[in-house]
């Protein structure tokens, strides 16, 4: 099946490619060969390439810039998944999208449904809920969260330059989730997409973390392949309200990811072994 992948530059979008399934024929379009805001460019690519499935890894995901500047979050988050959804139902495709735990306030002590009520704290979240009400009935929204890739720009490479250039890091510890590396989430994407799954589904790598102990694994496992040096960072607990930011975010954003389990069947690997294998790709590529 001809296969469009949206925002192939970003971190999803690469591990998608990489992880591209036999039979999968990949037309992979970075924001610069396709803007997903652009209403004429969208049709017009669409109906060129005549995809089967669309699976749309592009977005805003400043979640801070989104604050200043909604327009541009709206236009990619909301008026963007709006054209794909067009395209695709003109030339007869799906849609596989992805969301995110940010259209969640946070203020739930177990984890969340698909079906559990949205309350986004930001314009991200906003944008991004708004989005997912653009999708058709047969089309598939894989929320996720935390996520990160050997490459790119996210929290393992920020804490491993960190912790190479200074002595002691403060990190969040009352903000609570579920890292996930963007390579697992590309499997089960492939996999509930080409499996025709449709509707919401959750998938982030189990088990839960704190920012903070996020940053100590990573912290100890780099020492341990010697990505960094034995006297790395000491890290530090500290509140969210030490570490003010423009977007409020969920205290608390653990996806239950059971309803995805039973589809795929089998579990999402524990997210310190997949940290674990991110951090080797890192030793081994840069
Ligand atoms: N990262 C996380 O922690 C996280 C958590 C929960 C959910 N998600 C969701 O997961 C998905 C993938 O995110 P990611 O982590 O891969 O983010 P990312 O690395 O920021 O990638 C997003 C990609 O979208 C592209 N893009 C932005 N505006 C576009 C436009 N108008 N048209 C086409 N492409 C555009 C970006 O290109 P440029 O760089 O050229 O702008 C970038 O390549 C997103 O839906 C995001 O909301 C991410």
């Amino acid at each position: 099946m001809k296969v469009l992948v949206t925002g192939a530059g970003g971190q999803l979008g690469r591990a998608l490619i990489a992880k591209a399934p036999e039979g999968a024929e990949v037309v992979a379009a970075t924001s610069r060969e396709l803007d997903i805001s652009d209403r004429a460019a969208v049709p017009a690519f669409v109906r060129r390439e005549r995809p089967g499935l669309i699976l749309n890894a592009a977005a805003y995901t400043a979640v801070d810039g989104a604050e200043s500047d909604r327009e541009r979050a709206e236009a990619v988050n909301d008026t963007g998944v709006a054209n794909l959804v067009a395209a695709a139902e003109e030339v007869g495709a799906r849609m596989a999208h992805v969301s995110t735990d940010f259209v969640f306030d946070g203020s739930a002590s177990q984890c969340y449904a698909p079906d559990a009520r949205t309350a986004p704290l930001g314009v991200y979240g906003a944008t991004k809920l708004a989005g997912e009400r653009r999708l058709r009935p047969g089309d598939l929204c894989v929320r996720t969260a935390w996520v990160y890739a050997a490459d790119g720009e996210n929290f393992v490479r920020t804490m491993l330059r960190l912790m190479a250039e200074r002595e002691q890091l403060g990190v969040v510890a009352d903000q609570i989730g579920s890292p996930t590396s963007a390579g697992d989430l590309a499997d089960a994407l492939w996999r509930l997409a080409l499996e025709g799954h449709a509707g919401t589904f959750h998938f982030t790598n189990s088990g839960v973390a704190s920012w903070y102990d996020f940053a100590v694994a990573i912290r100890d496992e780099a020492v341990a392949l010697g990505l960094l040096p034995g006297a790395a960072a000491r890290v530090k607990p500290i509140a969210t309200s030490e570490y003010p930011t423009p977007a409020k975010r969920p205290a608390f954003s653990v996806l239950d990811t059971g309803a995805t389990s039973a589809a795929l069947g089998d579990h999402p690997p524990h997210w310190r072994h997949s940290l674990i294998k991110v951090l080797e790709q890192i030793k081994t590529h840069g």
